[in-house]
């Protein structure tokens, strides 16, 4: 590698059931695989052990399609990067393995990632060719909305940032696994209640949005027991089918809706404290269209990069892994996977 030279680097993602290895140089991504393991849609969510057990069949077969996809071989691989925690343990320790592994065998320096830096590193990325498409430079605020993480993250550095705010009970994904669950839908249940909760109204019913929590942490527990409730009442008891189609629809519709007004009223006041005007959105459910098209609302710069970028994946701990400093052989030989980070997310 040249001095000047951007180095390559070669990213694995294990925190939770997808399997991920990314090929990125500089602030271009070169391959982005993910093999998500659909195995556990029918526990109804990840079982740790099974996650665990199916990244190790993976591993090597994503890195090894991660570099031909990229039109590499580990001789090009300046670099590895893996993600460290917070996840599952199990699941990140294979990660930790298999990179060390490929690092130590060509003696190559190794940096660790914070899952969740990597998640806002996802912008810092060119995704295209269009103005929205080049990488986002701080100073910005960061909404990071997925199935494990929910929380408001004010970034001014490529290498770090201060969390605002935190759920401090369900995350907005799981939210929308519960609801979902509740309303008879498959695991994962966030696009499947978007679905349905296109032939209902938002309005047919009321449920809590988190006015009560104070600051700008989130909270969804209320909301979740809310629809319980609602679905006893309705006369639907434990089983949503014995609820009409309509009622169904209005249901997921509202659920929805207070969902999406609780992240967007704390990004709303988030912005107004800071005096940002930039808003970026991380996470599985910046999938969901009524939410993108509510914070649309909000008056600032939105930056939403592809849903490949926005759900778990290895381009994004890439991304993050050229801000941190990596560890030399042999240094990283005795390193460790962590569950939770010192953020305590
Ligand atoms: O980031 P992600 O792929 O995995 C982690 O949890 O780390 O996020 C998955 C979560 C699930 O809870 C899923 O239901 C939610 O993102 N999700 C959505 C949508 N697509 C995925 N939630 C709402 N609307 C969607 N369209
Ligand atoms: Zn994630």
């Amino acid at each position: 590698m040249s001095a000047a030279a951007a180095p390559t680097i070669l990213a694995i993602e294990t925190s939770c059931d997808d399997t991920c290895a990314a090929v990125v140089t500089g602030d271009q991504i070169r391959s982005n695989v993910i093999s998500s393991q659909g195995i556990h849609d029918r526990y109804g969510g990840v079982v740790p052990e099974v996650a665990s057990r199916h990244h190790l069949e993976l591993a090597n077969v994503v890195v090894d399609d991660a570099l031909a996809r990229a039109g590499a071989t580990l001789d090009d691989v300046d670099l590895v990067a893996v993600t460290q925690g917070p996840g599952l343990v199990g699941a990140l320790l294979v990660g930790v393995a298999t990179a060390k592994a490929i690092a130590a065998a060509r003696g190559l320096p190794l940096a660790s990632v914070d899952h969740l830096q990597g998640h806002v590193a996802a912008n810092f990325l060119t995704t295209g060719d269009g103005p929205e498409d080049k990488p986002l430079e701080p100073p910005f605020l960061c909404l990071i909305a997925s199935g494990g993480h929910t929380f408001l993250a004010n970034v001014t550095e490529h290498d770090g940032f201060t969390v605002l705010g935190r759920t401090l009970d369900d995350a907005a994904g799981e939210a929308f696994d519960k609801g979902a669950r509740m309303l008879g839908l498959p695991y994962p249940g966030g696009p499947h209640l978007e679905k349905l909760a296109r032939d209902g109204d938002p309005s047919a019913f009321t449920f809590p949005t988190g006015r009560g929590v104070s600051g700008l942490d989130f909270s969804f527990a209320g909301l979740k027991t809310a629809l319980l409730y609602k679905i006893r009442d309705l006369g639907g008891g434990s089983d949503p089918s014995a609820l009409d189609d309509a009622t169904r629809a209005n249901l997921a519709a509202a659920y929805q809706h207070a969902i999406v007004e609780s992240l967007a009223r704390r990004c709303e006041q988030a912005l107004a404290q800071s005096g940002t005007d930039r808003l970026a959105v991380g996470g599985g459910v910046a999938a969901n269209g009524p939410l993108r098209d509510r914070l649309a609302t909000l008056g600032v710069t939105l930056k939403v990069p592809p849903r490949a970028l926005c759900t778990d994946n290895a381009a994004m701990i890439a991304s993050a892994a050229r801000f941190v400093p990596p560890h030399p052989f042999p240094e990283y030989l005795a390193m460790d996977a962590y569950a939770t980070g010192e953020r305590g997310l």
